[in-house]
């Protein structure tokens, strides 16, 4: 019987699934992209239809499909499995390849979910105010809202053992207090008051939550986040990115919000592809890390919408955001609202239309920036000096020199300095400015020896035909001395296995023929040259030692391999 992931793959070929994410160029019997992994300008990523694979020779990123959405999407195995399983309509249910811990977290918020869900629809008080704040009953269930009432042991009298109960306490679901009096330590839940919006993983499973307190009350922030555990790390999520993810890649652009509230109403108002900060983060090393939020999103778009609170902690956590999206080479803009509201107030009292026109008035960030800082300053040299001081930072974070360019003219004509001095000034106070992304070509191939190849082209286009001429390499045999096969390790392989499909994919039999003779040879002749360094070392050796028996053997074993490769010269 096949595996699930054989039925996927079969139902979803290799490009099907790689161009929903990435453009494709037809490249001979494959196909050619822009690397999602690394930066680059020009092509090195090969996708293989035949062998459902891809291949990249700038960073080395192969895999399949799965792996693909994994590294994509920054997902783990399964939630891979299932991305890929809901795509192809093959149903996973019973499957389940090892119950580890990780499965009982996912099971343990999956069910809590539930109940929270079932405990708002009881709940009038609840479910009136997200009403009156203007949540539709449609997107209340879209985001799976619930409700953790104000009670200790919602979730842990539902544990039906102490398996479960475990299991909840790793969720984060419920923690583990010790009475400082008694020394006794108390499990109680997490949550309580609280309307619960669920965080999900890229895959659309539960991994967190965020609970907004509900009714009113001191006790408390006003908004309590799961805090990290096994399955949910804050730097890798982003609130309804799995809603979404293919809205991004649909527009082309992605808004991201602070709060809760203001992603459910812009979603709420059709702008799909908004994700929001809240309750996750984004900080400096998120432009490092492959698999952060922003990371994963770069690879969906590089224009960003930053529509943040206006008020002080609102701009810092936008700042924070503007410089990973710099650094990742994405085009942010500001989305600027009255004074006092927030995204969700604003869409609310003003409808998606003035939503879409704040959109568009959107200026880039780092204009956006010199605008205030100019009418902060109130003389040119302040002016001068808070340039350096609050834009230089983000400046010298723009990815493309290019476009550092652009900014650098722009603020010269701002302080009527030449762009020059700017251009050093920025240098000084910043010396590892981001530099030209390097150019990879896949060229590199050459690196490839013969026998890699051949091993490849035996692998790939096989048959006896070629199996017969790779025999010849057992023919040769120098002073006792075969040809023995060097080890190729796997990537080298899967490297070879490519470049061979491109070269010679497109070679009628007998020319992939002629292609095998002339690597086995290049092979021999390679083995050939070796020994004969090696042996003119020895015969050195023997000489200084004055050992004549050996210095004879040795000529004798030079000759026949001087002889040899004459040989196949000529016959060549
Ligand atoms: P706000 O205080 O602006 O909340 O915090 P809000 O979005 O306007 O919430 P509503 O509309 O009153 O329900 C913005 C975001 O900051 C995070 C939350 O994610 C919130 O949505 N936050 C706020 C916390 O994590 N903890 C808090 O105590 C407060
Ligand atoms: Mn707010």
């Amino acid at each position: 019987m096949k595996t699930v992931f054989e039925t996927i793959k079969d139902r979803l070929p290799i490009t099907e699934v790689l161009s929903s994410y990435i453009t494709l160029v037809p490249n001979g019997p494959q196909y050619k992209a822009k690397c999602p992994f690394h930066n680059e300008r020009t092509p090195s990523f090969y996708i293989s239809p035949e062998r459902n694979l891809y291949y990249c020779f700038g960073c080395g990123a192969k895999g399949d499909i799965f792996t693909f959405v994994e590294q994509f999407e920054g997902l783990d195995k399964k939630g891979a499995l299932k991305v890929l399983a809901e795509r192809a309509g093959v149903t996973l249910t019973g499957y389940s390849s090892n119950n580890s811990d990780d499965d009982g977290i996912y099971q343990a918020l999956e069910k809590a979910t539930l109940i929270y869900q079932n405990l708002l629809k009881d709940n009038k008080e609840a479910l009136n105010y997200l009403e009156k704040r203007g949540l539709s009953k449609e997107t209340i269930s879209d985001f799976r809202i619930g409700y953790a009432p104000n009670e200790w042991r919602t979730i842990e009298n539902v544990c039906k053992d102490t398996k479960e109960k475990a299991l909840a306490l790793k969720a984060g679901l419920t923690k583990s207090v010790e009475d400082p009096s008694s020394k006794q330590t108390k499990v109680y839940d997490r949550f309580r008051s609280r309307i619960m919006f669920p965080i999900c993983d890229s895959s659309s499973r539960v991994i967190a939550f965020s609970g907004r307190i509900f009714p009113q009350s001191d006790d408390g922030p006003k908004y309590l986040n799961s805090p990290e555990t096994e399955v949910f790390q804050k730097s890798k999520t982003l609130f309804g990115f799995d809603k979404a993810k293919i809205h991004i890649k649909k527009h082309n652009f992605v808004i991201l919000v602070e709060g809760q509230m203001d992603l459910v109403f812009s979603h709420q108002a059709g702008f799909k592809n908004t994700v929001a900060t809240s309750g996750t983060a984004v900080s400096a090393e998120s432009a490092k890390d492959p698999f952060s939020n922003l990371s994963i999103v770069s690879r969906l778009t590089s224009n960003i919408f930053l529509a943040f609170d206006g008020d002080e902690a609102g701009q810092k956590a936008m700042d924070r955001a503007a410089l990973v999206a710099l650094s990742l080479g994405m085009n942010p803009k500001v989305v600027v609202l009255p004074s006092g509201l927030d995204p969700a107030d604003y869409i609310l009292a003003n409808g998606p239309e003035a939503w879409k026109e704040r959109l568009k008035e959107a200026k880039h960030f780092i204009d956006h920036h010199l605008d205030i800082i100019k009418a902060q300053s109130s003389s040119p040299h302040a002016f001068v000096k808070n340039i350096k001081q609050k834009l230089f930072p983000f400046l010298a974070k723009v990815l493309s020199p290019m476009e550092r360019n652009i900014y650098i003219n722009k603020i010269a004509k701002e302080i009527e300095m030449p762009a020059e001095t700017i251009d050093q000034e920025l240098k000084q106070s910043f010396v590892d400015l981001p530099k030209d992304d390097m150019v990879i070509s896949v060229n590199k191939n050459k690196d490839l020896s013969a026998y890699e190849r051949l091993i490849a082209l035996r692998q790939r286009f096989g048959g006896e035909s070629i199996e017969k001429i790779s025999e010849e390499l057992n023919t040769v045999s120098i002073g006792g001395l075969v040809f023995s096969a060097p080890a190729v390790d796997e990537d080298r392989l899967s490297k070879a296995l490519i470049v061979v499909e491109q070269e010679y994919g497109n070679l009628k039999k007998e020319d992939q023929e002629k292609v095998a003779k002339e690597l086995v040879e290049s092979v021999l002749q390679e083995f050939l040259s070796s020994m004969r360094v090696s042996y003119m070392k020895e015969l050195k050796q023997a000489e200084v030692g004055g050992n004549e028996e050996e210095v004879s053997r040795i000529t004798t074993i030079l000759n026949e391999i001087i002889k040899s490769r004459h040989e196949r010269n000529n016959s060549a």
